[in-house]
């Protein structure tokens, strides 16, 4: 009987729990906190609990089924997970655990361009493929670069974010000087030393900082500060001329992740990719935008069936995916629910936090009555009728 057993994890708000305690002050406010006064970083998750659902009784709940696809992949359920930078300082090698998990679940993985580890790395540990997502930098010659690495890696979609063009104020990185690794400060020894656990398994690896970015980018052999380098290298010109030169550099599945407006959206659907994720990026860009759900309807009747709507930012439950898909979204992204898994307990967080979400997708669709999810829809919640609000054009 091993003396320590796991503690009992019955939601990601547990998981939560233990990521504050378990990672460094540091990052844990890297990744629970929104722009400016995190209006919309707060909406994304309290809108959610606006939908309600329809039970049905009587109804032979055997054979269900929450498999699905995503942009033409099998997945166990319509769900992937979110390109997140710096996932590698929530854990040791974070982007390996992560994609790991993912694999093992049956659902898709997404490396984030600010990764600590590169995209080789996550190749050579993983053995299926694996999504990348590209921040548009001023210098195409990294542009094509990683474009070409992603390509040898054998990714299969690219994931253009195109709502990160200048970074949204995050008040506590600030005032946390978050960097990576984190600088000698006394304030970040104490607190590093508190984290044991964390520290012993960044002491157990050598990347530190931004794996993809440190010896490919020209002139960059240390990195340590996020906003000043965005501020720098990314492209704030970056209009759709530039993205369908980056389509045609790149030649295959496209995802464009960060839309929340109809127009940008019929845009899109005509512009020749797979899908698109309506997306606030979790809050952390315009402060002041509305919720990501409550953009969904309206985004998912401009498309109609042109292209595959997903959305993310709120996602906390299986029950916040059903309602996604009540609203129009073929799949979800999530970002905080995995991370959060993984600052508590690693690539086994990462689990949990999957399986935690796919039980309770589970059930929740059987007390709506349905057996498949391709068939749950607006008929299994109910809405508000001022949900969507009215607001002038
Ligand atoms: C800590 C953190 C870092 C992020 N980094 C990236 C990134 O590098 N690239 C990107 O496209 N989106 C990034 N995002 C946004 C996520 O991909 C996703 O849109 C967001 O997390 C969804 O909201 P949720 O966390 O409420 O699920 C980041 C989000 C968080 C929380």
């Amino acid at each position: 009987m091993p003396l320590f057993s796991d503690p009992v994890i019955t939601c990601i708000e547990d998981l939560k729990r233990l990521h504050k305690r378990r990672v460094p002050k540091m990052f844990w406010d890297y990744c629970e906190s929104g722009s400016y006064t995190e209006q919309t970083f707060r909406d994304n998750v309290s809108d959610f609990s606006r939908l309600r659902f329809r039970q049905k009784v009587a109804v032979d709940m055997t054979n269900r089924t929450i498999a699905s696809t995503m942009a033409g992949e099998k997945v166990a359920m319509p769900v992937a997970l979110a390109p997140v930078g710096l996932t590698g300082m929530q854990s040791a090698d974070g982007e390996i655990k992560a994609a790991r998990a993912a694999q093992a679940f049956g659902v898709p993985y997404t490396l984030s361009t600010m990764s600590v580890c590169s995209i080789e790395d996550v190749a050579a540990a993983t053995g299926k493929p694996f999504w990348f997502q590209l921040y548009v930098m001023k210098d195409w010659d990294f542009v094509a670069a990683t474009l070409e690495r992603a390509k040898k890696a054998g990714v299969s979609a690219l994931v253009l974010t195109l709502d990160l063009q200048l970074l949204g104020q995050r008040h506590k990185d600030l005032k946390n000087g978050l960097s990576t690794p984190p600088k000698p400060t006394l304030r970040n020894i104490l607190d590093i030393g508190l984290r044991w656990h964390w520290a012993l398994g960044m002491a157990g690896t050598r990347r530190h900082s931004f794996g993809n970015i440190v010896g490919h980018a020209k002139g960059v052999s240390n990195l340590s500060s996020l906003s000043s380098w965005t501020a720098e290298q990314f492209d704030p010109q970056l209009d759709w001329g530039k993205i369908a030169r980056i389509r045609d550099m790149w030649g295959g599945k496209l995802i464009l992740k960060g839309i929340l407006d109809e127009d940008d959206a019929r845009r899109a659907a005509d512009f020749g990719c797979e899908a698109i994720v309506v997306s606030n990026h979790g809050g952390r860009q315009l402060d002041g935008a509305l919720s990501s759900i409550r953009r969904l309807p309206g985004i998912a009747r401009a498309v109609g069936d042109k292209v595959e709507v997903w959305m993310d930012s709120g996602i906390r439950s299986g029950q916040d995916v059903l309602r996604a898909r009540g609203m129009g979204a073929h799949g979800v992204m999530i970002g905080r629910a995995y991370i959060h898994g993984l600052g508590a307990m690693g690539e086994r967080g990462v689990t949990k936090a999957l399986e935690v979400i796919s039980r309770e997708i589970d059930t929740t669709m059987a007390l709506c009555g349905e057996r498949d999810i391709a068939q749950f829809g607006a008929h299994n919640l109910m809405i508000p009728a001022d949900f969507e609000g009215d607001w002038k054009a």
